[in-house]
């Protein structure tokens, strides 16, 4: 009796798996038969954003690449964007599964990785804590004098102004994180070599189709599978939790000024909110986001002021009318310094620092136009098609600064070109990145006029593909707009008073 009763139940098993699994094939199928229309090509390959324009202007607005069950979503225009990342942002809060990134990598705690979960939830209030117009009030001054001591290093050595920017964002973030008054050394300062190494591997991972096991998850528990990829996990965890433990040996003697550090690890010892290691990683993954984006936004507005002189001089106009010619600018003359605020708006849209923006993953199906966007699929808002919408930035490939400035004369603030990213996932360390462009900007412009070399001119398109994208090395002049050694007193001495 028992026999044919435990084949008869085998049987019925067998036959309900294979009804959900050929159920679920057929929904996949039609889901996919509904995917927006794409070029042909795998969803994981690294694409040129010049590309991924031209498919935009050949399949649509939103376009699909796939391959099994695989599948990628650009966004390529404005109004599309606003409609599913930023009114429809709850499905598309989360970030892909990154097996390498985000577990390897990163403990599951880096920042920019989190999938939606309680943890995410977490970090974004602190961060929104920390980071709110009001509270980045507080490094006004330094930033400030980092400011003007990238006008020094210029006058030292105007070949390396790439460096001298670098210098810049890694004294600020590191100020603003960790209380670190001084200025950093891009040689020897541990924290910034170490950004140096790591930051590219962090990027790349966060590209899909990276890494094997993102695929294959099993993969990790192979032991010489992805050796390189531990070792570096290691050698994170390592510095990360060693740099918070410097910080709180160093505020048993001197509390230090306020920075997110301090805040945190009170807080941490008050309310029990963030783990040790939470703490650990929320901090680095600040340092690691704010270091790079910040560098590379300047260097484009350098790069864009010498290509476009005569933009350039609108800026020198108005500066010189508001700021005068007796003391650099501050962040006193900011809301009247629209031509640079516009100026930085085109910089950012121009050359995107993130061209492909950052993935997402859709927690449901998303139904637009007819079409539909499954759960599961990687989502990407692409910065750079976005920010060539010829509906809202009409003449997209010119340099027109004047577009940010409404008919009032203010900057338009209804015009986005989503630098910052998208709805809930968008960059929660803006205010902060937009204040560094600010002061650096109107500091180097009120020092310098910025010209291209006619002898060494400027590749304007010679970036490094990435979720951040890096110039290539590119060369300018710095013409003092004052006496030089003038210059140099009033940086040296303005820029230690601040
Ligand atoms: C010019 C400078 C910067 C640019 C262009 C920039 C851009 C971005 C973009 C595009 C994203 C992804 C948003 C999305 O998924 O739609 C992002 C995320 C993020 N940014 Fe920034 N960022 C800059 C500076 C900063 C600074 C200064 C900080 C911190 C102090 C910071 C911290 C973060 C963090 C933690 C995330 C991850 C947020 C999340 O995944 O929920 N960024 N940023």
């Amino acid at each position: 009796m028992e026999g044919p009763f435990f084949l008869r139940s085998v049987l019925v098993v067998l036959v309900a798996v294979a009804g959900v699994y050929f159920i679920d094939r057929r929904r996949q199928q039609q889901k996919h038969a509904l995917l927006p229309p794409g070029p042909p090509g795998s969803p994981h390959a690294r694409y040129p954003p010049r590309l991924i324009q031209s498919w935009i202007e050949q399949y649509g607005p939103v376009i699909s690449l796939r391959q099994g069950n695989d599948v990628l979503v650009i966004i390529g225009r404005h109004s599309e964007a606003t409609q599913l990342l930023e009114k429809q942002g709850a499905c598309f809060v989360d970030r892909p599964h990154s097996v390498a990134g985000s577990e390897i990598l990163g403990r599951g705690m880096r920042f920019m990785l989190l999938s939606t979960c309680d943890r995410l939830r977490r970090f974004r209030k602190a961060a929104h804590t920390h980071f709110q117009p009001k509270a980045t009030l507080a490094y006004d001054a330094d930033q400030t004098s980092f400011a003007r001591n990238i006008v020094i290093d210029l006058l030292d050595d105007p070949e390396s102004h790439q460096s001298h920017v670098k210098r810049f964002s890694g004294s600020v973030t590191l100020r603003v994180i960790y209380g670190k008054t001084t200025p950093v050394s891009l040689t020897e300062d541990p924290c910034i070599l170490h950004l140096k190494r790591m930051v590219p591997v962090v990027q790349g991972a966060l590209l899909p189709g990276a890494y094997k096991v993102d695929h294959f998850p099993i993969l990790r528990y192979i032991p010489w599978y992805g050796r390189q990829l531990k070792k570096w996990g290691e050698e994170e965890f390592k510095a990360l939790t060693s740099w918070l433990s410097q910080y709180k040996s160093q505020m048993m003697t001197d509390s230090g000024p306020q920075s997110v550090a301090k805040e945190i690890v009170t807080r941490t010892v008050t309310e029990g909110n963030f783990t040790e290691q939470e703490t650990a990683y929320f901090l680095g993954s600040l340092v690691g986001a704010a270091f790079d984006t910040t560098q590379v936004a300047i260097s484009t507005i350098m790069m864009a002021a010498a290509r476009f002189p005569e933009a350039q001089a609108v800026v020198h106009a108005q500066l010189d009318a508001v700021v005068g010619r007796e003391a650099p600018p501050t962040f006193a003359e900011w809301v009247s310094l629209t031509e640079l605020q516009a100026f930085i708006l085109e910089a950012l849209r121009w050359r995107p620092v993130n061209p492909f923006g950052a993935p997402r993953r859709a927690s449901k199906d998303v139904f637009w136009n007819g079409y539909c966007i499954p759960a599961g699929a990687t989502v990407f808002g692409n910065h750079w098609s976005i920010a060539r919408d010829p509906d809202v930035f009409p003449n997209p490939e010119k340099f027109i600064p004047k577009r940010w400035i409404g008919p009032d004369g203010n900057i338009n603030n209804d015009l986005k070109a989503y630098s910052f990213g998208f709805g809930r996932r968008t960059c929660v360390g803006s205010n902060l990145a937009i204040r560094s462009l600010y002061i650096a900007s109107a500091t180097i412009f009120w020092a310098f006029r910025v010209r291209e070399d006619v002898k060494r001119p400027i590749d304007d398109t010679a970036f490094v593909p990435g979720i951040v994208s890096h110039q290539k090395p590119f060369s300018l002049l710095f013409e003092p707009r004052m006496d030089a050694a003038h210059l140099r007193e009033v940086m040296g001495t303005l820029g230690k008073a601040a």
